[in-house]
């Protein structure tokens, strides 16, 4: 009985694991490892806020937007132009959490071409 509760640990993790990859929806009761880097989701916030202008990949460039994948900004310049804005680009500190700026910033380094 016990080989077979092992057993099904098992195979509970390696499907939990397997599907998806990194967007498996989080369930809070699951012990999770130690909090990385954010707890918010920076693609969310990403998809909802910045791709009007920035696109998906973030080569869009509406409205003169950035190329975000060629962006040479370091982290705490990326929070400061998403906090304050930019020229055309209007801060967001007013819509988005300091935690939520992080993230999404964090994000914004994993765009690149499609
Ligand atoms: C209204 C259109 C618009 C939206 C929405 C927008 N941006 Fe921008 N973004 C711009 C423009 C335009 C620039 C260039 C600003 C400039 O010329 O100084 C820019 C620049 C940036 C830069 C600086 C890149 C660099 O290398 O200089 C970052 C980082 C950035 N945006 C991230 C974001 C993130 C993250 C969001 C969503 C939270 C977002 N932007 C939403 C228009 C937008």
């Amino acid at each position: 009985m016990k080989k077979l509760i092992v057993f099904l640990a098992v195979v509970a993790l390696i499907i939990g694991c397997g599907s998806g990859g990194n967007e498996a929806p989080t369930s809070t009761t699951t012990t999770q490892k130690k909090e990385t880097v954010a707890a918010v989701d920076g693609e969310k916030v990403y998809k909802q806020y910045c791709v009007t202008c920035h696109g998906l990949y973030g080569d869009m460039g509406a409205s003169g937007a950035a190329n975000l994948q060629e962006s040479v900004l370091e982290k705490e310049e990326r929070v400061a132009v998403i906090t304050n804005g930019r020229n055309v680009m209007t801060g967001f500190k007013a819509l988005l959490s300091e935690e939520k700026i992080n993230a999404v910033a964090e994000y914004t380094f994993t765009l690149k071409e499609q």
